[in-house]
């Protein structure tokens, strides 16, 4: 296994109590949650939003410390390392945000944007290292000289994968990345992660509301509701035989007729 959690439980603050006499009352949003992911597996994690699957990400990055349970990755348990012993597996552990809008700094440049990610980890970031690195998600070196604004979604979120692989990771976490994108950028989009998975061997987390988008990507599908995971297994086989009538609604909520020929086996 590349990336584990083993009954991890995540609690934050609850915002909408008042503190009584000093102590908050918490939420749990993560509520022992169990995942592994093999070397260059990609397993799709679903769920209605508020299900707790962008919570699970963060965990499994280490951006979030669980409450209870592990995260081990690489066999190394990193469930409370602090930032300093996390930075060696930084880069080899990275996500892909939802809204490369929000997540790409407007007031940057392309060039700026991937060469900061890259100088941080001490790699070459002189322009033609650059430019091979958005060259491989298909944009030309133009867009070096470009602000976010002065692309379009389907090039913002190339931009967002380009300074993720960058790096060089491991392992990725795809959070929605397709759901602000038209049909045909997101087949598009999803080509190129497709790609870039089975060149560089990656690890995927692939979250998604979107069920016909991950049976066209994932091996594995986990369903989350309410911070749980109430199903999981072969994406065909959930598909083909899905055990709670929660799934089975997720299914029969697929738009028809698929749209999507050409990257939906
Ligand atoms: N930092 C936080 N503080 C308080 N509540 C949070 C925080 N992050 C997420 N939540 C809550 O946890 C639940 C799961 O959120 P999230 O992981 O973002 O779900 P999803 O990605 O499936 O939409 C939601 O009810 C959300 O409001
Ligand atoms: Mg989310």
């Amino acid at each position: 296994m590349l990336i584990e959690a083993r009954n991890i439980s995540l609690d934050v603050p609850d915002m909408s109590h008042q503190v009584i006499i000093g102590k908050r009352r918490s939420l749990r949003i993560l509520k022992n949650v169990s995942i592994s992911i093999s070397k260059g597996e990609t397993v799709g994690l679903v769920g209605e939003s508020g299900s707790g699957k962008t919570s699970l990400g963060r965990s499994l990055l280490r951006l979030y410390e669980p409450s209870e349970g592990q995260i081990l990755f690489d066999g190394e348990d990193i469930t409370h390392r602090n930032s300093t012993a996390l930075k060696p597996l930084r880069r080899r552990m990275q996500m892909i945000f939802q809204d490369p809008q929000s997540s790409l700094n407007p007031r940057r440049t392309i060039s700026a944007i991937i060469g900061t990610a890259l100088t941080l980890h001490d790699l070459d970031a002189s322009p033609k290292s650059i430019a091979a690195i958005l060259e491989r998600v298909g944009l030309p070196a133009s867009a070096m000289a470009r602000y976010p604004h002065q692309l379009s979604g389907g090039q913002r979120q190339r931009v967002g994968i380009a300074r993720a692989i960058a790096l060089k990771p491991d392992f990725v976490v795809a959070d929605e990345i397709v759901s602000g994108l038209d049909v045909s950028t997101q087949a598009q989009v999803l080509d190129l992660l497709k790609d870039l998975r089975r060149d560089m061997g990656l690890s995927l987390a692939f979250i998604s509301h979107d069920l016909s988008v991950v049976r066209a990507l994932c091996e594995r599908v986990v369903i989350m509701r309410s911070g749980e995971i109430i199903e999981e297994g072969l994406t065909a086989e959930v598909f083909r035989a899905p055990r709670t009538e929660f799934t089975r609604q997720l299914i029969d909520s697929i738009p028809l007729p698929e749209v999507r020929p050409g990257w939906l086996d």
